[in-house]
Parts: C-alpha cells; structure tokens; sequence
C-alpha cells in the first residue's frame, strides 16, 4: 500500500520526536511490504518565521491532499520567545487551532493507558499503580471556549476581557455519537464530564449525552462533575472506560490522566473528522525547556503514528506491531529521562527511536 503522508515537525521537541516516528514508520513499511510518501509542511513558530503567520493556506491545501497527518507539536516559551509579542492570531496555536478547524477535526482521541512495566513512574500509591488503567479521553476539539467569540477592551476606565463557551447541539451530539461507538468496542462505559451544576452549556451537554445514550443500550453512562473527575483520576482511575468532555476540561484532563501514565511523553492523540482522514499529534507540547537536547520521549508520537495506521489506513497488524515495540523496549528496560526509574538503562530521544525500530517485526 502507497500511504501519503504530510508531517508537520513543528517547533522545539518537535522535530527530534517527529524523525524518530518516521523511523519507526519506515522500518514498519518495510517489514509489512508498504511505501511511504513523506511531505514536510511548516506550521506555529516554524512558519511564523519563514511566512511571518503560523499556517499558510498552502499548508492547509498540502494537509488536506494527504491521506493522513503526522505533527510533532507547536509553540514556544510562552514568557520569552518573541513569537508572543505577536498578536494571538499570529502566534503559533493559532495555526495549531486554524488547521483543526480547517479540518473539522472534532473528535480528539486520547488513550491513556497504564503499561505494567511503567508502573514505577506512576506517582500514584502502589495498590492503585499495580491494578493498571486504561481510559480513553474522548474530547471535543472544535467548539467551545477555544472557538467562541473573545475581546479584550475598556469599560468605564477598567479592563475587560470575555471569552465565550458556545456549543449548539449538533456539535455535541457527533462527539457523543463518537464517544458511544468507541465505547462499544471498548469496555462499553462512558463517563460524561461537565459543569452542569453551573454552566448552561454543559447542561445542555448533559441533555444531548442523554438522547444519544438510548441509541446504545448497552453502554453504562455516568455524568461527572470535572473537578470531582479530576479528583477521581487520581483516586481511582481504573474506574475509567471512555470520558466524554468539552474541548477545555478535555484539555485539562488529559494532561491530568498523561502523568498517571507515567509521563505526559506517553500520551498519545488522533484527532478525526467524519471521513478516515486524521491528524495524529502527541498530547504534550513543544517543551521548550529541552529542546534541542536529545532527550524528549518520542513514545506518544511513535504511538500516535501507530493510531494512524489504525484509524487512516486501517493497518492493524502494523499498528499492533508498533504498539508491541514500545511494550518490548520498556519490557527490556530502555527509559527516556521523564520515565526513568532505578536499575532501567536511561537513553536519548534518536536512541530510543532506533530500540523501537528494532523491535518492529
Ligand atoms: P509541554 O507539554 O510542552 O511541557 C510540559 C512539561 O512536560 C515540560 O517540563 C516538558 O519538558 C515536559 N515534556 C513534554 N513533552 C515531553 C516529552 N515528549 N518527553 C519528556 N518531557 C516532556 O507544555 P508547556 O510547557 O505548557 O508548553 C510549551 C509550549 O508548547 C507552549 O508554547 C504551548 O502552547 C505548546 N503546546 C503545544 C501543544 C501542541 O503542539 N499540540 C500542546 C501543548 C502545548
Ligand atoms: C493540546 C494543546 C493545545 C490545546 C494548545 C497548544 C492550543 O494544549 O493540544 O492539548 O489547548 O488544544
Ligand atoms: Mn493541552
């Protein structure tokens, strides 16, 4: 199979994590008989600096012609880099938010799983570190807070600033219908997070989650308050099946649920509109701190590539494949830095590309 696929390295970490992905993909279409046609698109600071704004139409046009997105991730020191001296609409995340709308990529999927062998990076108690968890963070990622009306102004002599939260109900209801399909071929559980206690948007959240929960009878639905659900995360978070959130406190929460992991360098994403089309990103962002250094963990975006296979190109076998190496080279006792534990051999981010590599077959 011929897969064409457009890669947006990005800004700090971005570039180091995205060349160990391509290795593994590479490595990958050998061993299974595929070829595979790279395209690098600048987007965020990368662009800003060449373009002077953060995603060219042609960018866009490039992403779209792909069958599939692979991006690293965007951004700078948000206090010292000059990117953010810019207007926002010209700083990096604009370009981030620009292509997911221009995409219509409303579903983003966040897998958070607990691997045995990470158990001692897990900053939980022992008894809940050693029952596991896997949760899927199904979250919104169109609408909302990041996509409502905002201003900065005057009133009276004072400053003002206003973002609003807007969801209408069919922006709901499609990612509730995603949330209930995953949740089906899953442990057939959906917890709904919201603030319905305050929030005329998660109230009416809550009455559209209802509606859809009848189409699938055998899926249990709970509502969760978000800052019980973050509490919870930490307690208990085996208890998790799919969590069904808005844009923001999906946000929020899957940074949360990252650490549980072990690392917020594990946690992997697929964003995904109604077609097979998809841009596949680690959760984390640039970091900038250690950019540069060789020593950022390429795993979420070795397994965002493998989510690609999976949900783009169908490609089970090989996305299994994937997901057995990154289960091998921590099985065999190769850590990153950010998920490191005593007696494990600690390597670099291109190391551990190449110990990934190795392991496909
Ligand atoms: P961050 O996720 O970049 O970093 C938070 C912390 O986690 C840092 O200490 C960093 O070193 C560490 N970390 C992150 N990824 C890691 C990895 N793969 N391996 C080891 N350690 C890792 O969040 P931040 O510092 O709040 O944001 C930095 C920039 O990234 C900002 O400009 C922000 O807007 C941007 N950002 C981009 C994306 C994205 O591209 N999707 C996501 C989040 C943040
Ligand atoms: C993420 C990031 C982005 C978001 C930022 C960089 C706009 O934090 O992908 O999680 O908030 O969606
Ligand atoms: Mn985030």
């Amino acid at each position: 199979m011929e897969l064409h696929i457009t890669c947006i390295p990005g800004d700090g970490i971005g570039p180091e994590i995205i060349a160990e992905a391509k290795k593994v993909l590479e490595k990958t279409a050998s061993v299974y008989g595929h070829k595979i046609i790279f395209e690098d698109i600048l987007m965020g600071g990368a662009s800003i600096d060449v373009h002077g704004v953060p995603l060219t139409e042609e960018a866009v046009a490039k992403a779209k012609a792909a069958d599939a997105v692979l991006m690293g991730s965007i951004g700078g020191d948000t206090t010292t880099s000059p990117w953010y001296k810019l207007p926002p609409n010209l700083r990096p995340e604009a370009g981030l938010l620009a292509i997911r709308k221009a995409l219509n990529l409303f579903a983003n999927l966040r897998p958070a799983v607990l691997y045995d062998e990470l158990a001692g990076a897990c900053p939980l108690k022992e008894e809940i570190s050693k029952a596991g968890f896997d949760m899927m963070i199904m979250r919104e990622l169109t609408g909302g807070l990041y996509f409502g009306e905002r201003k900065t102004f005057e009133e009276n002599g004072v400053m003002k600033a206003v973002d609003t939260l807007t969801y209408d109900e069919n922006e709901i209801r499609r990612i509730a219908i995603k949330g209930f399909d995953i949740a089906m071929k899953r442990r057939k559980k959906v917890t709904s997070v919201d603030k319905a206690n305050v929030l005329d948007s998660s109230r009416l959240w809550r009455k559209v989650v209802e509606e859809v929960a009848k189409d699938y009878p055998e899926v249990k639905l709970e509502h969760m308050l978000v800052d019980n659900c973050a509490m919870q995360l930490v307690k208990d978070p085996a208890q998790f099946d799919v969590i069904l959130t808005e844009n923001m406190f999906g946000d929020i929460l899957s940074d949360e649920a990252s650490m549980v992991t072990g690392s917020i360098g594990m946690l992997a994403s697929a964003s995904l509109n109604d077609s097979k089309f998809g841009l596949y990103e680690p959760s984390h962002g640039s970091a900038p701190d250690i950019a540069g250094k060789d020593i950022a963990n390429p795993i979420a975006t070795v397994l965002s590539a493998a989510m690609m296979l999976r949900y783009s190109f169908d490609l089970d076998r090989e996305a299994d494949a994937i997901e057995r190496a990154v289960k091998q080279v921590l099985t065999d006792g190769y850590r990153t830095g950010d998920i490191y534990s005593q007696g494990c051999e600690k390597v670099g981010c291109s190391k551990m590309g190449d110990l990934l590599a190795e392991r496909i077959r």
